[in-house]
């Protein structure tokens, strides 16, 4: 099954202001390159107007994305953001459940469960974030936990096949330049493929799964060759154009 590869740069608590804006412009022009690769930026909440600003301007195919939200469309949560807000502000993709959000904020497979379903219900493509702690893979835990992390959410993901993705980010390749080898990171995306195929055949075909953890220019090549991986979530490296770019490229 030929599934559109899908390359996402999480900037984290990076990039505001006019940083935000070149960055998004020299993405715009890696991006050009590459008509078979879908491409998504997440900046920080106060950089996403601008930057869907400088798509729109640049009639980029570029798109927007937001690295967290609330589960509820309004109301008294002070200091959160909604998944309608983040639409209003040009995004249409939103990151779920990352590492940080789970091991920082303390964030449940529940609360992502709830958040998943409501970014689906606003149109909000998301991200869902999954993936085992050093510890846990030392345990032999990898597949338990990454199978329980993406159960949660998986009948969320099953109500609109192939909107969604699904990103394998091993919490010990965040950050650390220590990649999952190519072999190891296809093990747990296959397992992930194998439980939308216990849903259906069509969650399963449609599903990206994306691999998430210290991907570099010169790394993405290898891990893009593997059958079920289907793109990157790039953390560092997305705060670069011109690495990015080379990411982009190796997709293509
Ligand atoms: O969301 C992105 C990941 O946390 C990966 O970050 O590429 O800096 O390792 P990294």
């Amino acid at each position: 099954v030929a599934r559109r590869p899908l390359i996402a740069g999480n900037w984290k608590m990076n990039a505001g202001g006019q940083d935000a804006c070149s960055l998004a412009l020299g993405v715009v022009e890696a991006a050009r390159r590459s008509a078979r690769v879908d491409v998504v930026i997440c900046p920080p909440f106060t950089a996403l107007a601008a930057a869907a600003h400088e798509l729109w301007e640049s009639k980029s195919a570029v798109m927007l994305g937001a690295q967290n939200m609330h589960p509820e469309p309004a109301g008294a949560f002070t200091g959160e953001i909604s998944a309608p807000m983040l639409k209003d502000s040009g995004a249409t993709w939103v990151i779920l459940g990352h590492s940080e959000r789970r091991q920082i904020f303390g964030e449940t497979d529940e609360l992502i469960a709830r958040k998943i379903a409501a970014a689906i219900r606003a149109e909000l493509q998301p991200i869902a974030c999954v993936g085992e702690t050093l510890e846990e893979r030392e345990a032999g835990k990898t597949l338990e936990v990454v199978e329980r992390q993406t159960r949660a959410f998986l009948d969320e993901l099953a109500k609109r096949p192939g909107f969604g993705v699904i990103a394998y980010e091993p919490v010990w390749a965040i950050g650390t330049g220590k990649v999952a080898r190519p072999e190891d990171a296809q093990e747990v995306h296959a397992m992930i493929r194998g439980l939308c195929a216990s849903v259906s055949e069509e969650l399963a075909a449609s599903t990206r799964i994306l691999y998430g953890g210290s991907v570099k220019g010169d790394n993405a090549e290898g891990l893009l060759g593997q059958a079920d991986v289907d793109g990157a979530l790039v953390g560092g490296a997305s705060l670069d154009a011109t690495g990015f770019g080379k990411i982009i490229d190796s997709a293509e």
